[in-house]
């Protein structure tokens, strides 16, 4: 009997099987490789269909449709029907789920809980392999963004290198398993860290913008996370649409090869983003499909996504301007990838059906779990009285940043306000101020004393909004999530329960449709106001202008107001919005993102106080669009930089963000100990006691920053260096420790990326609750 080809051993390493099967391949089937086509819509530039033939050569299909079955027979096409049989590479995006709904990353990134997000995206693989016949996800989108008016910043992990970094770890780990062979095992897929690298800085949020990026950025905010994923073992980073100090991302060779390969030693894939090697031309850089060929694969640019232009390989070897090895390096890349997926040894995926493979029992459950630690509880006050003096038309949309069209909500005039922040850290929670005024905050409710409840607002009835964009096949019906009104009724079971719209999440409409709204909510004894935007206004190519309520939710609430009955507000959201009037007006505002499908769930839960809210923000919310971008690791001002966070803007009072990164109540209070910082090793271990001091189990997350005094590159007033969450019962100490490793922790990069660890004065503090300094001098 004839005796298999080597690559297809096994046994052998996966370089050996690389080189084995490179030196078998012709030209022509080697570019194929490095070519994706897709499946599912029409009018993509290389979509299969009528003019364009599925080839069976080719590397990859990103399938914007079919399952299993699907991916299978073009498998079997390519595995039995062609020389060498390689299998192809089955890729979509899975981005926070593939049919469970899980919360949107952002979402996930204020859980603090990178556990979860392993767990979730353990779940999404094993959902997508077995559904979708998918082997490569999409994601994650780990972008550092500062300007929420761009819509894909819903995609990624919030304005935090350093938490970001974590995330994107947690994802590859639940992708890929925790163990090197763990890829080719069933339900395992390769991860895709996107977009490499600086497309969250668009000028103005506007997608698809020019990106000015220094040297300095590049390394301080933007190349961070991804260096956290090729650590964790990524297998593939997608290339990016911007361009890095002139030259467009897919064509950099200092991000892709000098970077990426060089410096990080990565050894896994490439692929471009959407056509973006054919994009070249619209950015006035390379005009015909040869040019921009050689450009992006000489950068280090594997594999191109859908536009067709790597047809022209072969032409380029064979004139000779591309050369065998060039093109081999890139091959053998891919093929890397294949093999380590285990697609030779197991091509196909088990054809099961639906109810076997998605949404079972233990992926609800954590959607479940996720979405009570991803829901952040915004404000939480007594409802006390409020000013009907509002005209149902609405005044706010002109009211100044900062100041309330109504008079807000008050105990002796004071607790209207924004929660208090000292520079920018977590404020302290509010609930034990009130509660020594003999006040108490309006959640939790006891439903047993709830009699009729006015539930009103675009996303009243909505499952949808829970769900977000980059759905994958998450199905936002009754067979997947859950809405507020199901969930109202069953954790209000003897309320009264009436149901209003009041008007769309968008539209112009009809103030009949508000004023019945407001008739509905003068007569309940609670309003619960369902309002934000839908998953469709963030994601790719989804940027806005205004942050506020979109349509004539601002209207609506003002006619809510004005029925003096006390609020809380329920914000479904891919991105920070402005919600000045909210925290204002309402007497508590639960921010839930959009949490996935049990989100409506667990905001009951969080409501009647089954569940103890936990989530903190890991963006900053502004007051307003001018204020943008305004994030808490800001490099110093000038002037006044210890009223860091501020703008000293002549028009917005009072001045601040109106949240701060970090900001998020709990039902309990946490007071902290001192840090404190010693000398351990060459480096510093750090610790700090927390202390739940009222009544009731909580989560708290310590954020540890550090400042760095003088340095010889001005540095940002302060950044995450760590994070723990811990949870504590009532009276419960914990103490929380840090291990400062002084070149990873106190160390910054230069404008090439190169370590720069100086001696001096640091401070490092604990969410913002309590600060040490301490010198770190260069051993002898
Ligand atoms: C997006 C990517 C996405 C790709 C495939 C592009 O337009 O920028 O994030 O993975 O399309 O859907």
């Amino acid at each position: 009997m004839k005796k298999p080809p080597a690559y297809r051993d096994p046994a052998l390493s996966v370089d050996a099987r690389v080189k084995d099967l490179l030196r078998r391949m012709i030209v022509e089937e080697k570019a194929m490789q490095l070519i994706q086509q897709t499946i599912g819509k029409d009018a993509n530039p290389d979509n299969i269909g009528p003019d364009n033939p599925f080839d069976p050569l080719v590397g990859s299909v990103l399938a914007f449709d079919g399952g299993a079955a699907v991916r299978n027979a073009y498998q079997r096409a390519a595995v039995e029907k062609t020389r060498l049989g390689i299998p192809i590479l089955w890729g979509y995006d899975v981005i926070h789920g593939w049919r469970t709904g899980f919360p949107v990353s952002l979402a996930q990134a204020g859980s603090f809980n990178p556990d979860l997000t392993e767990r979730l995206s353990r779940v999404a693989a094993r959902e997508a392999w077995a559904d979708g016949g998918v082997n490569w996800a999409f994601s994650p989108m780990v972008e550092v963004a500062h300007d929420p008016r761009w819509g894909r910043v819903v995609e990624g992990y919030g304005e935090d290198p350093y938490t970001a970094g974590v995330f994107t770890a947690a994802v590859v780990r639940g992708y890929q398993g925790r163990k090197p062979g763990d890829l080719a095992r069933p339900g395992h897929i390769a991860a895709c860290l996107k977009h490499f690298v600086g497309y969250s800085a668009s000028e103005g949020g506007r997608d698809y913008s020019y990106t000015d990026i220094s040297g300095r950025a590049l390394w301080e905010w933007h190349l961070p996370p991804f260096e956290a994923g090729v650590r964790a073992g990524a297998r593939t980073l997608m290339s990016s649409f911007n361009d890095i100090t002139g030259v467009p991302a897919v064509a950099n060779y200092y991000t892709q090869t000098e970077i990426l390969r060089h410096r990080w030693g990565f050894d896994g894939f490439v692929g471009s983003d959407w056509a973006a090697g054919a994009q070249l031309r619209d950015q006035g850089y390379a005009d015909d499909p040869e040019p921009q060929t050689l450009a992006a694969l000489l950068a280090g640019n594997d594999m191109d996504m859908c536009d067709g232009v790597f047809r022209c390989i072969p032409r380029l070897v064979e004139e000779g301007r591309l050369k065998a090895a060039d093109l081999d390096r890139a091959v053998g890349r891919v093929l890397r990838v294949k093999f380590e997926l285990g697609l030779f040894e197991n091509p196909y995926v088990p054809e099961l059906p639906v109810e076997k493979t998605c949404q079972l029992p233990d992926a609800r459950d954590l959607a479940l779990e996720c979405a009570r630690e991803s829901i952040a509880l915004l404000k939480n006050e007594p409802f006390c009285s409020v000013a009907s003096s509002v005209s149902p038309q609405g005044a706010a949309r002109n009211t100044p940043p900062g100041r309330s069209a109504a008079t807000p909500l008050s105990e002796g005039g004071k607790t209207g306000k924004m929660p208090p922040y000292e520079r920018g850290d977590a404020p302290k929670g509010q609930g034990g101020v009130l509660r020594a005024a003999g006040m108490h905050p309006l959640l939790p409710l006891d439903p047993c004393k709830v009699r009729r409840i006015a539930l009103i607002g675009p996303m009243a009835e909505s499952y949808q909004a829970h769900i977000g964009s980059w759905a994958a096949r998450i199905a936002s019906d009754a067979t997947g999530a859950t809405n507020y009104l199901e969930q109202v009724r069953a954790f209000f079971p003897k309320a009264k329960i009436d149901v209003e719209k009041g008007c769309g999440v968008v539209d112009d409409g009809d103030f009949d449709a508000i004023e019945r709204a407001g008739a509905v909510a003068e007569k309940a004894d609670l309003v619960l106001f369902a309002c934000g935007e839908e998953g469709g206004q963030t994601g790719e190519y989804k940027s806005r202008i205004d942050l506020t309520l979109p349509g004539l939710q601002d209207a609506l609430l003002t006619r809510l107001v004005a029925a003096g009955r006390p609020i809380v507000a329920l914000v479904t959201a891919g991105r920070p919005l402005i919600i000045d009037r909210l925290l204002d007006q309402c007497a508590a505002v639960l921010y839930l993102w959009q949490s996935g499908a049990r989100a409506a769930e667990a905001a009951m839960e969080i409501l009647v106080g089954r569940v103890n809210p936990s989530a903190k923000l890991p963006m900053t919310f502004p007051r307003h669009v001018g204020q943008i971008p305004v994030y808490y690791n800001a490099h110093r001002r000038s002037r006044h930089w210890a009223k860091d966070y501020t703008a000293d803007l002549e028009d917005a009072l009072p001045d601040g963000p109106l949240l701060p990164f970090g900001f998020g109540l709990s039902y309990t209070e946490f007071a902290y100990g001192p840090v404190k910082v010693a000398k351990r090793g060459g480096g510093f271990a750090a610790s700090v006691a927390v202390t739940n001091t009222g009544s009731v189990a909580g989560k708290e997350t310590v954020f540890w920053y550090l400042t760095d005094v003088w340095a010889t590159y001005t540095q940002p007033v302060r950044r995450v260096i760590g994070f723990e969450k811990v949870e504590l019962a009532p009276g419960e100490t914990k103490t929380v420790r840090l291990r400062i490793d002084p070149l990873r922790d106190l160390s910054y990069p230069d404008e090439d990326g190169q370590r720069i660890l100086e001696e001096g004065e640091f401070r490092l503090s604990a969410s913002g609750r309590a600060e040490a300094s301490f010198a770190y001098c260069v051993p002898n």
